[in-house]
């Protein structure tokens, strides 16, 4: 085993495993006494010690500002994610509400205890909107053995150890597995003066994706609305907190929505975002980090990217941070951030796309984005700036499947490429009326997966009818204190395959099976939908996508015929 980041110590280090053990009873005996996180904040004024302003983020070990070992408290909001290579890369991120002593990771297998040590880095920002400093810590594990099982646990001195487990991927094609997807969560409890959204959906769905046992989970933006609170930091520390049930135990991989666009954070409002998860990255600016990455599991590619970057729709704006935050007008701040990357994005995606199509490796491209390309609800719309962006490109290296949210229930299309002759808003052209069976060589299927807890949730009266396409194709004036207004659009919905219009939250599961017979390979699509305030997540809808196996030197562009014929 190899480590790429965090000095790396001796393997059998008892001593070690004393000393943290001692922090531990030291820890646990403060707990015992009822002074756990909460009661460590409650007695201690001198939490969130950060200066009102701008923000700003540090990286690397500190040996500064130490908080004593005997006030440690513990780590929270603990949460996987893989690195680009899912088959041998992890890393744990956690948090805590000052900077702590040494913080680190130990890592073993089940039955043979912990034997290797990895310090974390730690990432710091300061919230523009109330001035406290967020401390996160990220210990990056490479060199792991594929599908295989870990243990770990992430520690500091002075502080019990928090623990969690996980399995790497699979070797290429070796096995079947699963993924979840949701978008859209919030939170689970009111926060603050309940300007965000929350609903106990958003705590009822952790539970069941953990129920489910995927390998991963696909988060599609928009995960704690904290741009929209007066008490950000304790909303994301409610939104890792919550999920930390499940995301400490399996990676769950985000991309970022309009909602992490947390003006005065950074550039881009997503500072925040950027600090508190440890992603693969993306090889250009660091401060677009995170925005936009890839990772491989299996014979999957996934590529996650942020959609603010060509969405016409002003997604951000709120007044409530406009109001608020200091020195929003002097530093001429702008929640509107349309085409910040200034094309960088969009050329990492073509590269990107173009890679994993020419990689006999990969069968599957899947795209984890937030914003959607078609949405037959009133609701938000979708985007013509994806379909001018995006679209051409999901076409010309044959992208299989899109998860989104944004839009806050379920939708899935047919396989659409290329566009409807004639359409002067770029209506993707359907490929194929079988609902059932998706043929991803033929088109690509997008999935809206938005409910995921938001208490907005996407009301029947949004779904009208006629069953029309809705699409935002312009925006009017704004400026960075007046958001601009969408103006929306009707078009035929001939790529609309379901929608589901009876259960408000749900997620989906994707069964993988590398292997399914006829050189093909399969995802199956479960859909689980539930009612508003209950914790039963039942199937709703499913379909089988289907495309060649390229392990067989199979082109892309043989379809379905020809592999189960065996013609090459
Ligand atoms: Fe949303
Ligand atoms: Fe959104």
């Amino acid at each position: 085993m190899s480590f790429s980041s965090g000095a790396l110590r001796g393997a059998s280090g008892d001593d070690r495993h004393d000393e943290a053990d001692d922090e531990a009873k030291v820890s646990r005996r403060r707990f015992l006494q009822g002074t756990g996180a909460a009661g460590v904040a409650a007695a201690a004024p001198w939490l969130w010690p950060g200066a009102a302003g701008a923000a700003v983020a540090s990286a690397g070990p500190s040996v500064l500002k130490q908080v004593p070992i005997a006030g440690a408290p513990p780590p929270e909001q603990l949460h996987l994610q893989f690195g680009g290579d899912a088959a041998s890369q992890m890393s744990a991120s956690w948090a805590t509400p000052v900077r702590v002593n040494r913080p680190r990771l130990r890592l073993g297998k089940p039955g043979h205890g912990y034997g290797t040590e990895i310090d974390a880095i730690e990432r710091v920002y300061t919230e523009a909107l109330t001035g406290q400093t967020v401390y996160t810590y990220h210990a990056r594990m490479d060199g792991l053995e594929a599908d295989s099982d870990y243990i770990y646990q992430v520690y500091h001195r002075g502080a019990y150890p928090l623990a969690g487990q996980f399995r790497t991927g699979p070797e290429g094609r070796s096995r079947k597995f699963r993924f979840t997807s949701f978008g859209d969560q919030s939170v689970p409890v009111p926060i603050g003066l309940r300007l965000g959204p929350w609903s106990p959906n958003a705590g009822f769905v952790v539970d069941a994706v953990e129920a489910a046992n995927p390998l991963f989970h696909l988060l599609n933006g928009d995960l704690c609305y904290a741009n929209v609170s007066d008490a950000p930091v304790e909303t994301w520390q409610s939104f890792f907190n919550n999920n930390m049930r499940s995301a400490r135990n399996r990676p769950w991989m985000p991309c970022p929505g309009n909602h992490e666009n947390e003006v005065g954070n950074g550039p881009q409002g997503y500072l925040p975002y950027q600090t508190r998860f440890d992603l693969p990255g993306n090889g250009g600016d660091p401060a677009l980090a995170g925005n936009w990455y890839a990772f491989t599991v299996g014979a999957i590619r996934i590529v996650s990217i942020n959609n603010d970057d060509v969405c016409l729709q002003d997604g951000a704006f709120s007044t409530y941070r406009r109001d608020r935050i200091p020195g929003y007008a002097a530093e001429g701040l702008d929640p509107y951030i349309r085409g910040y990357s200034g094309g960088a994005q969009k050329q990492w995606l073509e590269q990107t796309l173009h890679a994993a199509r020419e990689d006999p490796g990969i069968d599957w491209i899947v795209v984890c984005m937030h914003q959607v390309a078609m949405s037959s609800a009133h609701f938000n719309g979708a985007d013509l700036g994806i379909r001018q962006e995006w679209l051409p490109l999901f076409d010309r290296y044959g992208v299989d499947l899109v998860v989104a949210g944004h839009e806050h229930h379920f939708e899935r299309t047919f396989p659409v490429k290329g566009v409807v002759p004639g359409s002067s808003v770029l209506t993707p052209d359907t490929q194929g009326t079988d609902a059932a069976s998706i043929d991803t060589t033929a088109g690509c299927c997008h999935m809206i997966i938005g409910g995921g807890g938001h208490s907005g949730f996407t009301p029947p009266s949004a779904f009208d009818s006629p069953h029309d396409g809705v699409l935002i194709v312009c925006v009017g004036p704004g400026s960075p204190h007046a958001q601009h207004p969408t103006i929306v659009v009707t078009e035929p919905a001939a790529w609309s395959a379901y929608r589901d219009v009876t259960t408000p939250y749900g997620f989906a599961t994707f069964d993988v099976d590398p292997a399914a017979g006829n050189g093909l390979t399969t995802i199956t699509v479960t859909h689980y939908g539930a009612q508003k305030g209950s914790s039963v997540y039942a199937p709703v809808d499913t379909c089988v996508l289907r495309r060649p196996s390229r392990r067989l030197g199979h082109g892309d562009d043989r379809g379905l015929a020809a592999a189960a014929t065996g013609a090459r």
